[in-house]
């Protein structure tokens, strides 16, 4: 792997595989770094051959945080270009990823530290390694978990655990991080690819347009209050029975009360279209 490549995108049928790709740093994280992950995502959001991107690191890490030499001392004196690149740094970390209109997965082994837990909180699904290692390391560089991430962390679980781990930077593995909240479920390393390859294709399986609609209804009633949520969920819900090519509400229907050949708690809906207004298989 070159070093003229901070960033790599391998794709798998509908899966496009971004990887933070400086792995003789622990895939510390770079301007050039920064600049590629916000390029790729941009890019691969819009490319209609992509249904879901996986976001991991090279050489065995997630990502050992900000790179503390390029990103941080060497920009010390250029506040310009400082200002720049952190808008870079925050756009695919964290408007980018938060907003994605495709599904997106963080997949954890290795070190997951600092600024890293950016892109972790920001993506909608992660697993990691029984063994992986996650740390806050800020309080120990005398800087505060800075860009947004004493705010994601402090969304994603309870404030005892934010707490804790933000004003003591200890170092915790993928077990502890499943049971605080800041990933969904571990398995063991050598099962990581096969388990994160699983999750992308039960995704796939879903409706893209309600997939999306249900993603972001999630994030957004967080902020809410009761009267706003049901307002938005309202429209959000008319909105997806209109735009939804596949008809997934009608052909649901179809198969679950006409055909009798689906049963939503155990399995998505086979995918139909509506021929001449009738739901198909
Ligand atoms: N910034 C810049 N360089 C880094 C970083 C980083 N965050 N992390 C690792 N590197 C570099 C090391 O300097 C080293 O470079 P060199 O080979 O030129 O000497 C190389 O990556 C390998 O690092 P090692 O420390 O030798 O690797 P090891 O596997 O023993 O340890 C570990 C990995 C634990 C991640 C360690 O490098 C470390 O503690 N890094 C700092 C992590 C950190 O605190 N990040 C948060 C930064 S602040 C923020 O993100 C907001």
């Amino acid at each position: 792997m070159s070093k003229s490549e901070p960033v790599k995108v391998e794709r798998r049928g509908g899966v496009a595989t971004v990887i933070m790709n400086r792995p003789e740093k622990r895939n510390a994280m770079s301007p050039d770094l920064h600049r590629g992950m916000d390029q790729a995502l941009a890019a691969l959001e819009v490319d209609p051959e992509v249904k879901c991107v996986v976001i991991r690191g090279a050489g065995g890490n997630f990502s050992a945080g900000q790179d503390l030499k390029e990103f941080f001392r060497a920009l010390e004196d250029k506040p310009a270009e400082a200002k720049q690149i952190q808008e870079v740094a925050n756009r695919w970390r964290w408007h980018r990823l938060y907003n994605y209109d495709k599904p997106t997965i963080a997949m954890i082994e290795g070190y997951c530290v600092g600024g890293a837990f950016m892109q972790l909180l920001a993506t909608d699904f992660a697993v990691a390694a029984d063994n992986s290692v996650f740390s806050l390391s800020e309080v120990n560089w005398g800087i505060l978990p800075g860009a947004l991430v004493a705010k994601v962390v402090a969304d994603s679980v309870l404030p005892r655990h934010a707490l804790y781990y933000a004003c003591l930077g200890d170092a915790f593995d993928g077990k502890e991080a499943a049971r605080v909240g800041f990933v969904n479920y571990t398995v063991p390393a050598e099962q990581l690819e096969d388990e994160v390859a699983k999750l992308a294709d039960r995704l796939m399986a879903k409706s893209p347009v309600v997939l999306r609609a249900v993603k972001q209804a999630m994030r957004q009633v967080r902020t809410m209050d009761f009267d706003q949520a049901r307002d938005y969920l309202e429209a959000k819900d008319t909105a997806i029975r209109v735009d939804d090519p596949e008809q997934s509400y009608k052909v649901g229907l179809s198969q679950f009360i006409d055909k009798k050949s689906y049963k939503p708690v155990y399995q998505p809906f086979k995918l139909g279209t509506l021929a001449n207004g009738k739901p198909g298989a």
